[in-house]
Order: C-alpha cells, then sequence, then structure tokens
C-alpha cells in the first residue's frame, strides 16, 4: 500500500522531518514565506495529512478543495486557524500542541511583564542612540512587578504557571478572571482570587491575556476595558491577536490612559498597527512565545507523533475532536481505541 502523503507547510527541523519521512511522503514547504491559501489549496489537494502552523487557515473552502485530507497536526496549542466544525463534519482530525510549551510560554509572558513594566526596550533604543542616565531621578521609571497586583484573564494551563510564577517568585496578588470559574480548591492551591472581569480591571497593576481566540473573545480589550484600567497600569498580551482591539489600545498609550503594553501577538499578523509602531511605551515581539529550541522541537516532535499515530495506529496524542476518532472506530468496526491522552481535557 502507497505511504499516506503529507504536507508540511513550513521549514521544520531536520530530525523531525526525517523521523516523518520513514512513514510518508512528505511534501515540506521550506520557505519562510507562507503559503498563500491557494498555494496550499494546490499542495493540498493530492495529501491526506498536514502539519499546519497558526498561519495556516484550514476552513470549510480548503477542506471541500481537499477531500482527501484526513488530519490536520497543528503545531501550537491555539487552533483558531481551524475550523473544527467543518472538520469533525467532515471527518478530518485535528489535533493540537499543548502542555508541551506551557512553562516555556509562561516564561516569556513574565519577560515580556517585566520588560513592559520596567520600560528595558525603550531604554535599550535610548542606550543604542548614545545617550545615557546623566543621574534623571524620573529616567525610565517604570512600575513595580515584585509585590503588585496581578490580573489574569484565562487561566488555564498556561495562565496557571503564570500565577506561580506571579505568587511564588514576586510575591504578587493575582487576580483572574475566566468564563467557567475554577474550584475553590484549585483556587486556594494556585493562591488565585476570581474577580468580575471589569473589577480585575479596575483593581490591577498589570493585565495579562491568555485566553483562546474566538468570536466570543475577539475585542476582550477594547476601549471601554482600556478606560477602566489604572494610568499606571500595564496590558501585557501572549495570547492571540484580535483579543485586543488593536486601534484602541494605540490611542490609550498615545493618551497615557494605560502606562505601557507589551504584545507577542496581534490583530492582523504579520502586519503590525501603524500606530502602534508609533508608540515608544510598548515592547513589540514577533509571536515568539513558546520560542525556545527545547520547545519549538517538543512541539514539533508532538505534531509528528499526532501524525504518525493516526495513521499508523488510528490514535492521537491530543485530538480536538476525538469524535473523529470514535466515529472511525463505528465506522469501519476497528479494534482501534483512541487512548486516555484523546480523551478531552
Ligand atoms: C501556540 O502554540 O498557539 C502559539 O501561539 C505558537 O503558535
Amino acid at each position: 500500500m502507497e505511504r499516506p502523503h503529507i504536507l508540511v507547510t513550513r521549514p521544520l527541523f531536520a530530525q523531525t522531518l526525517a523521523r516523518l519521512s520513514q512513514h510518508f511522503r512528505v511534501d515540506a514547504h521550506t520557505e519562510e514565506r507562507p503559503l498563500t491559501k491557494a498555494t496550499l489549496i494546490q499542495r493540498l489537494q493530492s495529501k491526506q495529512g498536514v502539519l499546519a502552523v497558526g498561519g495556516d487557515r484550514i476552513d470549510a473552502e480548503v477542506l471541500e478543495a481537499c477531500p482527501g485530507l484526513r488530519i490536520c497536526a497543528n503545531f501550537g496549542v491555539g487552533y483558531d486557524n481551524l475550523d473544527i466544525e467543518a472538520m469533525t463534519r467532515r471527518g478530518v482530525l485535528a489535533t493540537n500542541a499543548p502542555d508541551v510549551l506551557t512553562e516555556t510560554t509562561a516564561d516569556f509572558a513574565f519577560a515580556l511583564l517585566m520588560a513592559t513594566a520596567r520600560r528595558v526596550t525603550e531604554s535599550e533604543r535610548f542606550v543604542r542612540t548614545g545617550q545615557w542616565n546623566h543621574g534623571r531621578y524620573d529616567l525610565f521609571a517604570g512600575c513595580d512587578v515584585h509585590g503588585s497586583t496581578l490580573g489574569i484573564i484565562g487561566l488555564g494551563r498556561i495562565g496557571q504557571a503564570i500565577a506561580r510564577r506571579a505568587v511564588g517568585g514576586f510575591d504578587m496578588r493575582v487576580l483572574y478572571h475566566k468564563r467557567t470559574r475554577l474550584s475553590r480548591e484549585d483556587e486556594a492551591r494556585f493562591s488565585v482570587t476570581y474577580a468580575a472581569k471589569d473589577e480585575l480591571l479596575q483593581a490591577a497593576d498589570h493585565v495579562l491575556l491568555v485566553l483562546p481566540f474566538s468570536a466570543a473573545t475577539r475585542h476582550t480589550i477594547g476601549e471601554r476595558e482600556l478606560s477602566l484600567m489604572k494610568a499606571t497600569a500595564t496590558l501585557v498580551n501572549v495570547a492571540r491577536g484580535g483579543i485586543v482591539d488593536d486601534e484602541a489600545l494605540a490611542r490609550a498609550l498615545r493618551d497615557r490612559r494605560i502606562a505601557a503594553a507589551g504584545l507577542d501577538v496581534f490583530e492582523r499578523e504579520p502586519n503590525v498597527h501603524p500606530d502602534l509602531l508609533e508608540a515608544s511605551n510598548i515592547v513589540l515581539t514577533p509571536h515568539i512565545a513558546s520560542a525556545t529550541i527545547r520547545t519549538r522541537r517538543a512541539m514539533a516532535e508532538l505534531a509528528a507523533e499526532n501524525l504518525i499515530a493516526y495513521f499508523l495506529r488510528g490514535v492521537a496524542s491530543t485530538p480536538i475532536n476525538p469524535e473523529v476518532l470514535r466515529s472511525r472506530v463505528a465506522v469501519h468496526g476497528s479494534t482501534l481505541r483512541p487512548h486516555a491522552g484523546n480523551l478531552p481535557r
């Protein structure tokens, strides 16, 4: 039987590609420039699997044009680039890469928080232009992180890892807001206090966003929310672009209605709103929160593992729509069963 044919949409570790090549015919896109939708469709039409990243939109149009597609293994934990409903309807399995990036992303969230509150990149630019601190008492005077109040919106696995750093390392009071409130036991375990969104925005010295993007979370932070925040507050987004209204944020930064922002994600990636680029009180990074070599390798390996497990054994470690595996079992009367790791968390 011919080996399944898969597409890898971005340059990947040679080791992971070699592993994939042991099981599949691999079409690897090796250029840095992402595939356009038309090229994605064209290259995916003859494939049964795809290893995709956040910028690759696998929607109803792509699925319609690529009826042979059986699985999309997403490189990241977030999967707002996938139309899960359409995939499930067509029996296409979607997988993501949770857990392996939790601590690394939490580290970065803290790095961005520190850089933003303590004006690290702003002062670096100052030094690079040949200037120095000649004893001005307020030069790049920022906001304390230690002992302050952190408001985390979206307390999932990454949010919890951030809370641990905040409480244990920086003696912070942590407020959180989340669609589903944690149990009292978990709140005590993480030393976090639930707050309504507006209450959190009013009380926090630093607001950190780690919630998934969906139509419901679009513009979680807009003009109204920014107006509730303290004038001394910072806003950090390591979640997804679109959760913040970038235009409203640029205005708030310009008018000093909040002190500063740190953004790893943007509404129209790869484009950054020009008004954000103009602001001095902002730290900008290009969607790299999970980018350490070790973690990126683990993410790639997990995506590869999902493809291999699916085609070889009809299972997956981290499925997003495990019902596809169950119905496959039902339709084909197979003895294959998704293992415990496949079940939704
Ligand atoms: C994720 O895992 O969702 C990150 O944003 C990396 O793409």
